[in-house]
């Protein structure tokens, strides 16, 4: 017989701020953004992506801020830089990007307490067709997400948002990893899946809780988005996340807070630099 898992609801209990939280949040949220807006510039066939790392470690210095991922669970490095098949947690290192990948750009500051979590998609020279297409449906997919939250909206309905449109493009959504609260802590309850419901390799169907959001929530929405399978792969190194079947993925985050009547985005882009391609001048 089919097996329904309603799963827990992460906890109905989560934290709520008022107008002191949703200004710390702006600041955060706001240097995140500017580091991710410093990086569209310097994305470029040959870079390596420690260089990467090195420029937003004196990015975040200069502006006197801290890494929150630096030391995070023995993570060591101030992004996580994810490209082509690669899901999440791709660490820097001396491995240069090359013309046609796409990569993931993730930072989380902490400013004045306040965790500033964002991610973007960047294009290394030229895409290929299918991986812009991809981006874009991504870029789509959060923002599908982002319109749905208001008091008395559910995290089920911001999981059936992205899903509904992912899958409408023949894309799939990764379920192994999702957003989160966020605030002064950097990972905090409740999960923000990217789903409504899938049926897992046992048959039996996971549907999303219909949590109701409220007034002062602060959380992220970063879908991971597959060209194929949904499928996850952990390396060694015990970071790193890549696509079973090695196809292509992309993500995009924002942390956002709920306001009375919708929600405020933190960590949107100053200078529009939100989905490539990024023209600069
Ligand atoms: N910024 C990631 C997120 O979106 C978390 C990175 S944790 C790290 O939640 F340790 F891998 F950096
Ligand atoms: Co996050
Ligand atoms: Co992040």
């Amino acid at each position: 017989m089919d097996q329904e898992i309603i799963e827990s609801p992460a906890s109905s209990r989560f934290l709520t701020y008022g107008q002191e939280g949703f200004e710390g949040m702006r600041a955060a949220g706001q240097l995140a953004a500017r580091c991710l807006d410093m990086l569209a510039s310097e994305v470029q066939p040959g870079v390596t992506t420690q260089h990467l790392d090195d420029l937003a470690h004196q990015f975040i210095l200069d502006n006197g801020a801290l890494s929150a991922t630096v030391g995070y669970r023995g993570y060591r490095h101030n992004l996580c830089i994810s490209p082509n098949h690669v899901i999440c947690h791709g660490m820097p290192g001396p491995k240069p990007l090359k013309d046609g990948d796409i990569t993931n750009i993730d930072v989380t500051v902490i400013v004045d307490g306040w965790h500033g979590d964002t991610s973007r998609m960047y294009y290394v020279g030229e895409p290929k067709v299918k991986a812009q297409r991809l981006t874009e449906v991504t870029f789509e997919c959060l923002w599908k997400g982002i319109e749905v939250v208001k008091p008395g909206a559910t995290l089920r309905d911001i999981g059936r948002a992205i899903q509904d449109h992912a899958e409408a493009a023949g894309f799939s959504v990764v379920r192994d990893f999702c957003g989160h609260g966020v605030g002064r802590t950097f990972h905090t309850a409740p999960n923000i899946v990217h789903y409504a419901e899938f049926r897992d390799g046992l048959g039996r169907t996971h549907r999303t809780p219909e949590t109701p959001l409220v007034e002062g929530m602060f959380f992220t929405i970063e879908p991971m988005i597959n060209a194929g399978r949904p499928d996850v792969r952990m390396m060694k190194d015990g970071w790193t996340a890549v696509t079973r079947d090695k196809s292509l993925t992309a993500q995009f985050e924002h942390s956002l807070g709920v306001t009375k009547d919708g929600y405020e985005v933190f960590t949107g882009s100053p200078t529009g630099l939100d989905c490539p391609p990024y023209t600069i001048d």
